[in-house]
């Protein structure tokens, strides 16, 4: 029997549910980690009908496709070589570090490309078997930055957009891939290449003009064969309007009152949460918090620091290593500092679902997201969105890409200890009218700007880029 297609097919890495299997040996389903599955989750309700193609998580799980919650899922199985190679591998050991400014050290090996070529075509056949005649495709993330070129040679119907929702580093750091002009190939099969912000276009179309050779023109790519390809930002956001609900809920605001109680009522709550990963700055943070703390600039009778840390890419020695180094640090910091009945520092390993974070960020004084390097970070849109009474304040990363709009945050550079301590102070001390003036322009960016405005806006480009009829080529070109 010929498979259902579908006009609109997303393809990710990973499903928006993860199979888990507990130490019982029950197979669970958990929500995925990370901002991809909150930002696409409610573009694939808008646009019902679409069915999204991803890994369930797990070696060798051959699932049916599915219904979850109105979605319709397609599992693809990896192998544990697969999980090696291309996820923990290439995608995590290679690019991830590579992407983010070189944070960590990136390792190339030749094994790990050849996984991640492997999985890249068994997406994009998957893609091509489920896509109706000219249906749009929608491929995300730096895991699958081959799959809109394998895609157009299976399909040349479609229209297919990729959006990378991590940073596009500059030139200098990208050529040291061994597979650079491949990857910007594999790109180059979309109509519209999507980046959280401009200069991560440009530094796209720089290279490809300088390590493919093709013509470009501003956001423009020209190809040989006469197609065109657009390359351009569109920030991502937030479900700014479901969370601002969720916010004023009478159970979360209950939970709220319940966590600060839990806390001892402190004066101030300060909150991180995080993936488990070392682009995010968290020990750095905890650190200019508990200097404060050591210097008696706060006191932990009147201060406390929640720390999420979801736990994310366990198996990347990477990971290990800093979960190790974090959770030392905790330790002594509330060795050294802490009381009996207070910590410091509060931390949780752990990962919460949508109405404990709101609750979460209901409770908190104090957001703090300090990472070295970020796409965009939907946790600070998130806080912003659930601050109802436009109070609470937002200490954000210059690096990360959310800094760009939430400008009114108080800014820091992770880098700066002293520079994180004096902004963590600052935001501690702040007035109610200062807090009040920055989170409501803050809030408006958010009502304006949110995940609905970023996925029209992205479908819209794509119709007219992959129409071929709005870019004629100009007569002089860069
Ligand atoms: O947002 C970046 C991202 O890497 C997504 O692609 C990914 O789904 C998420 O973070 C969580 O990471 P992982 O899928 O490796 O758990």
């Amino acid at each position: 029997m010929a498979p259902v297609t579908h006009d609109l097919v997303i393809v990710a890495n990973r499903l928006p549910v993860d199979r888990e299997t507990l130490p019982s040996g029950r197979k669970v389903w958990r929500r995925s980690p990370g901002g991809l599955v909150t930002a696409i989750e409610p573009v694939m309700r808008t646009h019902g009908g679409g069915v999204w193609i991803g890994w369930p998580g797990g070696a060798g799980q051959k699932l049916k496709p599915f219904e979850d919650d109105g979605l319709s899922l397609v599992p693809m199985s990896m192998s544990q070589d697969e999980i090696e190679g291309h996820y923990e591998g290439f995608s995590n050991a290679t690019l991830w570090p590579l992407y983010h400014d070189l944070v960590a050290k990136p390792e190339f090996h030749r094994e790990w490309w050849d996984e991640y070529v492997k999985v890249n075509r068994r997406f994009a056949e998957k893609a091509a078997e489920l896509a109706a005649k000219n249906a749009t495709v929608w491929v995300h993330d730096y895991q699958l930055q081959l799959v809109p070129q394998m895609l157009r040679d299976l399909r040349p119907d479609l229209r297919i957009g990729f959006y990378l929702h991590i940073p596009f580093p500059p030139a200098e750091l990208f050529q040291q891939l061994p597979w650079r002009r491949q990857l910007l190939e594999g790109l180059l099969g979309a109509d519209l290449v999507g980046f959280q912000l401009p200069e991560a276009a440009a530094n796209f179309v720089r290279l490809v003009r300088q390590r493919v050779g093709h013509k470009t023109h501003r956001d423009l790519v020209y190809l040989p064969d006469g197609r065109t390809v657009r390359a351009a930002a569109f920030p991502i956001s937030i479900d700014s309007a479901g969370f601002e609900e969720l916010a004023r809920s009478g159970q979360v605001v209950q939970r709220a009152k319940e966590i600060r109680e839990a806390l001892g009522n402190p004066r101030r709550i300060f909150l991180g949460i995080d993936r488990l990963d070392y682009t995010k700055g968290i020990y750095a943070r905890l650190r200019a918090f508990s200097e404060l703390m050591r210097d008696g600039h706060l006191d932990v009778e009147d201060a406390v620091f929640v720390q999420v840390a979801v736990p994310s890419r366990e198996q990347v020695e990477q990971y290990r290593i800093l979960r190790d180094d974090i959770e030392r640090l905790v330790g002594r910091i509330n060795g050294d500092l802490g009381r009996i009945g207070r910590p410091a520092i509060s931390y949780l390993h752990t990962s919460y679902p949508r109405d404990e974070m709101a609750a979460l960020y209901r409770a908190a004084d104090i957001m703090v997201v300090t990472p070295y390097r970020d796409g965009m970070n939907l946790v600070a849109k998130e806080y912003v969105a659930c601050r109802v009474e436009e109070d609470g304040a937002l200490v954000l990363s210059e690096f990360a890409g959310a800094a760009e709009e939430l400008k009114q945050a108080w800014l820091v550079n992770p880098y700066d200890i002293n520079g994180m301590k004096s902004a963590l102070l600052d935001a501690y001390a702040a007035e109610p009218k200062e807090l009040t003036r920055r989170m409501r322009a803050m809030r408006k960016t958010i009502s304006q700007h949110d995940v609905k405005a970023w996925a029209a806006s992205f479908m819209t480009e794509l119709e007219d880029v992959g129409g071929h009829t709005k870019n004629p080529r100009p007569a002089t070109r860069s």
